[in-house]
């Protein structure tokens, strides 16, 4: 209850500080005319694409518009980093707004997201790249109009810029604070955050560090919200978290994630129900069956293998065997027969051997995968799995990598040749990226098609003619 009323006053007085500085902005407008503008770049998964609607949103009431290019007045980067490449990628972007900020000195940047809740990171954008205006992390998103205040005030006495960068960063929280602005990037579909952060420490992952402990929101919150977006015309609902299966284990009462997802099945408008991400040690029997009797919930399952060698799962801290998964996959099957499988698999976490590999093999050929995401392994400092020695060399990683995306290939082409010739439900999302004579449309299995259409169809779930797969797309065409 304490908790409730301090989450409260915070969302009331995060209001008042955007509205100030709306007056503010309105002011600058009817002097000048010109409506300062807003860049975000998302890196990583759908969590960080979510907290990029929240901040997006946030932004725009206070009056800022979107813009297509980082020449912006607010250009923000959410960083992921999950794996080295992702970090990498945010520090050869900053050399270039470098660039763009010597051209217009009044630019604010600003840095959010995983990567900067790693002290060495935040050490190094202090020493070598000290434009950057604003630094917050995972935990204080909703603070934004706070910290852009906070920027704006900061007098220019002279001197480093560093004295001028406004640096927030919380280790962790247990705050959640609800009912700010939101900014919704389709009108029709939209995710909503169910649990926060992660208790599983897999050895190789970042991900309990930066985002912090599980945190379950409030049940009514949740459907209060979900409810508030099919009055506005959602039909589809991602429900998000890093492990959607533990799901209310810390409420008190305690709930299930099936429970929600029986809750939120009632909720008139709602048509389809997705979620990501499952964890394969904490996915209940009694989800299984609200999998099988759902009318809403798609025919689609994000399962994370990541390695199919028991010896290794257990180094990896996943808490389940190779056999574990296959008795679960076969028993989702069994309750929902047309199941689309993806997974994650990593390539060359430490001391993975020849016989390691061919196991994970032997569940992709078993399991018969829709998709699978592999990545290879990345040493994320601070983690286990970094200090481990035998780490598979780059070349070995490699080889083995190129040969099990050579055999989810042929699962995925096995799965989708599966639906040629079928009529399927599909949501349309858009107009084909590179042809705008198509739409795009997305099958329960989470499957795309394109097809000749028109654009008044997006937003519909509509039949459409699966005529040929193309592997990872259907070319399909209308009834
Ligand atoms: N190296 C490679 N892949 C990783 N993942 C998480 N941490 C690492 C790492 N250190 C992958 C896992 C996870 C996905 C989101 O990213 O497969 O499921
Ligand atoms: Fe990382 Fe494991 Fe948590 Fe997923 S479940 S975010 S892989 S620690």
């Amino acid at each position: 209850m304490e908790n409730i009323i301090k989450n409260e006053l915070e969302a009331q007085r995060q209001l008042n500080i955007i509205n100030e500085l709306k007056e503010r902005f309105e002011k600058e407008y009817q002097k000048t005319g010109i409506r300062k503008t807003f860049h975000i770049v998302t890196f990583g998964c759908q969590m960080n694409s979510r907290d990029s609607e929240k901040i997006s949103g946030i932004l725009k009431q206070i009056g800022y518009v979107p813009t297509d290019t980082e020449d912006a007045d607010f250009v923000l980067y959410n960083t992921c980093t999950v794996r080295e490449n992702a970090n990498n990628r945010v520090y050869g972007r900053l050399g270039h707004l470098y660039t763009l900020k010597k051209q217009r000195p009044d630019m604010l940047i600003a840095l959010c997201g995983c990567m900067m809740q790693e002290n060495t990171t935040v050490e190094k954008i202090k020493k070598s790249y000290n434009f950057v205006d604003i630094i917050f992390g995972t935990h204080n998103i909703f603070k934004l109009a706070e910290l852009i205040k906070t920027r704006l005030d900061n007098e220019k006495t002279g001197g480093d810029h560093s004295d001028h960068m406004v640096i927030d960063l919380w280790n962790d929280t247990d705050m959640i604070v609800e009912n700010l602005p939101n900014d919704r990037k389709y009108p029709f579909k939209a995710g909503v955050n169910i649990i926060y952060g992660c208790n599983n420490f897999c050895s190789y992952c970042i991900v309990p560090y930066v985002r912090g402990r599980e945190r379950s929101r409030n049940p009514q919150d949740i459907i209060d919200e979900i409810k508030a977006l099919a009055q506005d015309g959602v039909i589809e609902v991602m429900l998000l978290g890093q492990n959607v299966n533990s799901y209310g284990k810390t409420l008190n009462p305690p709930t299930s994630f099936a429970k929600l997802l029986q809750e939120v099945e009632k909720i008139d408008g709602i048509q389809r129900i997705r979620f990501m991400t499952s964890h394969p040690k904490d996915l209940s029997q009694e989800l299984i069956d609200v999998l099988g009797s759902s009318k809403k919930i798609c025919k689609h399952l994000h399962l994370p293998l990541q390695s199919g060698s028991s010896r290794l799962l257990k180094i990896m801290n996943r808490k389940y065997t190779k056999e574990d998964y296959l008795d679960l996959v076969e028993r989702i099957r069994k309750a929902v027969p047309d199941i689309a499988l993806t997974t994650d698999i990593i390539v060359g976490f430490p001391g993975e051997t020849e016989e390691d590999f061919l196991e994970t093999l032997d569940v992709v050929k078993k399991v018969q995968y829709s998709n699978a995401y592999t990545f290879l392994y990345s040493k994320r400092t601070g983690t286990p799995a970094a200090n481990m020695d035998n780490q598979v060399p780059a070349e070995v990683a490699k080889e083995r990598f190129d040969r099990l995306v050579e055999e989810i290939h042929k699962s995925v082409q096995n799965n989708s040749k599966r639906y040629e010739n079928t009529v399927q439900e599909v949501l349309v999302e858009e107009v084909n990226e590179h042809d705008s004579s198509l739409l795009t449309g997305r099958l329960s299995s989470n499957m795309l098609v394109h097809f000749p259409g028109d654009k008044s169809l997006i937003g519909k779930i509509i039949p459409v003619y699966l005529k040929e797969s193309r592997g990872f797309y259907f070319i399909g065409s209308q009834l």
